[in-house]
């Protein structure tokens, strides 16, 4: 979508995966107090999102407008916003595009231009639609192309995050959200909710393969909120589901109660050269290429700038090594055993050789971005010693 959001993927954090319907402003105001105290903020993660069970169980009778629950805001909405605001933050609400949220609130089909102007009113910054009780698969597809018109005439800038599902019919095709979301939304899921499980991860990121053009500045793909942090998982798991959401250039929206984040957990989230990866300004996604035929690793790897690696260039500028495009690669350990991963080179950078042409010798300097490490050069392969259960290197 090109309103001049979302340039890169889009950083906050997100009321759902650890309070669901039970949160209050009190929760709210001190999530914000904790982005900043944290450390989050300054990594990035800016916006603040409210999502659903905000609303009261009903519009207000004679205007028609949607209402918020009293007893959890108090204070109201607008007060609300204005304490996040005040904190550096950006504000996020949630909605569905259909006659009710997932979880049976009062939802925005038909309502799409008036909730639109009042969510502008409350000066939101974000705004999240699901489509839960659209029942209709044509309007599902129309509701969110006259959301994004309604957010467009705002006098606000409103970043549209589009919680599609996987899949929705456009006209007689078949298409998926990658495939019509780019022109009216700056991000959109592309898979059903995640767990706080292993396999969550994996089934999301396995669904995130070969969609990588779709992303770009002012577009997406969503893999959801992160579930780094909720306690069902090893670190390794969450280091892993990190290290991939950065690598896809997915949104990073973090979901755990950042008022008993363990440091452990804030290495992850704040993992400054990871988030450069997911930042990259040559805002490219990344891919996975190549699979172990046992399906114990899988490989991803993402063009990055080179800006980002500004201590590999000289003082004249000119880089001190090799002259291959830099890469972010994600050596990623599926099995429950601990196991050593060969990365040859030849497979990332051989694509575009000709079959006749004979393979070079490829010769590569490589950084562990969560050692914080320069390991040296090496030539042709690298293996990856002892790459733990459900781990990254
Ligand atoms: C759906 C969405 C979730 C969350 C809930 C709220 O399941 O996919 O991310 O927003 O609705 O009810």
């Amino acid at each position: 979508l090109n309103n001049g959001l979302a340039l890169t993927p889009p950083m906050g954090w997100s009321t759902w995966n650890v309070f669901h319907c039970e949160y209050t402003e009190v929760d709210i105001m001190e999530m914000a107090d904790m982005l900043v105290t944290s450390g989050m903020l300054s990594a990035g993660y800016k916006y603040l999102n409210i999502d659903d069970c905000w609303e009261a169980s009903e519009r207000d009778p004679i205007s028609g407008m949607l209402k918020y629950n009293e007893t959890k805001f108090p204070h109201g909405i607008l007060a609300l916003a204005d304490y996040i605001h005040s904190k550096g933050l950006l504000f996020g609400i949630y909605s569905s595009s259909g006659e009710k949220t997932c979880k049976k609130y009062p939802g925005s089909w038909q309502h799409e231009f008036l909730d639109a102007a009042l969510f502008s009113s409350w000066n939101i910054d974000f705004l999240k639609l699901d489509c839960c009780f659209q029942d209709n698969i044509k309007d599902r597809a129309t509701a969110y192309i006259t959301w994004s018109k309604a957010l467009s005439i705002q006098n606000r800038s409103i970043l549209f995050s589009c919680d599609t599902d996987e899949l929705l019919l456009n006209e007689n095709n078949l298409e998926f959200p990658f495939q019509w979301a780019p022109e009216y939304c700056n991000m959109a899921r592309i898979w059903g909710d995640i767990d706080d499980e292993w396999e969550s991860t994996l089934r999301i990121s396995d669904r995130a393969t070969n969609i990588y053009y779709a992303s770009q500045p002012g577009y997406w793909n969503d893999l959801d909120i992160l579930t780094v942090g909720l306690g069902k998982q090893t670190i390794d798991e969450y280091t892993a589901q990190f290290s991939l959401w950065a690598i896809i250039s997915s949104p990073l929206i973090a979901g755990n109660d950042l008022r008993i984040m363990k440091k452990e957990i804030a290495n992850i989230l704040t993992n400054k050269e990871v988030i450069a990866i997911n930042q990259d300004k040559l805002c490219r996604s990344g891919n996975m290429f190549q699979r172990a035929f046992d399906g114990s690793y899988e490989i991803w790897a993402k063009p990055i700038h080179y800006e980002n690696m500004s201590h590999f260039y000289d003082q004249n500028r000119t880089l001190s090594f090799s002259p291959l495009p830099f890469h972010a690669v994600v050596l990623l350990n599926q099995l429950n055993v601990t196991i050593n991963i060969t990365f040859e080179f030849n497979q990332l950078f051989g694509n575009n050789l000709s079959p006749h042409q004979p393979t070079p010798t490829w010769t590569v300097f490589i950084r562990d971005l969560w050692l914080h490490q320069d390991l040296g050069e090496f030539v042709d392969t690298w293996t990856a010693i002892n790459v733990s259960a459900h781990g990254v290197r």
